[in-house]
């Protein structure tokens, strides 16, 4: 089965890391997806190099007076064709709601961009084995009606800090997600490398994963996409 890699560059790169990445980076031999969000003012140097590319937010509305702010036909005007929402750094760091995710969402859509919405629980929540109902919770406030999308599972605990979920634990989260949601892929994300990635995508109903720190290592990009 062809999976989706989305490779979450987060705040990181430059130019000559760019230019250096691609000097490195060879398309898998697959039908895998590799999917690069870089940060917005590398978008279009990125796209130079491959032809699936992302942003890592949009707003809401397709453009006016919100000084810093950049729109999802913006993104489509430079050849984006995926947009990555309610990241769980833009909810804790930029307050952002399941509303206003749906919202950027569906503006994503009517302009052409399959968005990529995260969900996820933080540790306690997680203890406390209130998982699944608020992963389900998020989906159902901050996923658009209909179109394309994918959803992006991301437990908060397992992101950035070398902790991954069990085989277990996404088991059960992925097929609770797929039962609700049978056509919508849906990929693992978090503390995801070239040494668990193949794992991870072995476990029925992902469809993909969702990288941070290990895409910015193009070797290990490679691995993953391989
Ligand atoms: P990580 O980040 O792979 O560095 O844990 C994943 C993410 O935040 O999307």
């Amino acid at each position: 089965m062809n999976k989706i890699i989305v490779a979450n560059w987060k705040m990181n790169g430059s130019q000559p890391f760019i230019q250096e990445f691609f000097r490195a980076w060879e398309k898998p031999n697959n039908q895998n997806k590799v999917i690069f969000c870089p940060p917005f003012p590398y978008i279009l140097l990125v796209k130079q190099f491959c032809s699936l590319v992302g942003a890592q937010d949009c707003h809401e509305q397709d453009q006016g007076a919100f000084t810093g702010n950049v729109s999802a036909k913006m993104l489509h005007d430079l050849g984006c064709l995926y947009v990555i929402l309610g990241h769980s750094e833009r909810r804790q760091y930029h307050q952002e709601s399941n509303q206003l995710i749906q919202k950027k969402a569906e503006n994503a859509q009517k302009n052409g961009l399959t968005p990529i919405i995260c969900v996820g629980e933080n540790l306690e929540c997680r203890q406390s084995h209130q998982a699944i109902p608020t992963v389900l919770a998020q989906l159902a406030e901050s996923l658009p009606i209909a179109g394309d999308m994918i959803i992006a599972y991301e437990p908060i605990w397992a992101i950035g800090t070398g902790l991954t979920a069990t085989t277990r634990e996404i088991a059960e989260m992925h097929q609770a997600i797929a039962d609700v949601y049978p056509n919508v892929p849906i990929l693992y994300g978090g503390s995801v490398t070239a040494d668990n990635a193949a794992e991870i995508m072995a476990i029925s109903h992902v469809d993909g994963v969702l990288v941070g720190g290990a895409s910015l290592k193009p070797e290990a990009l490679m691995r993953i996409s391989a």
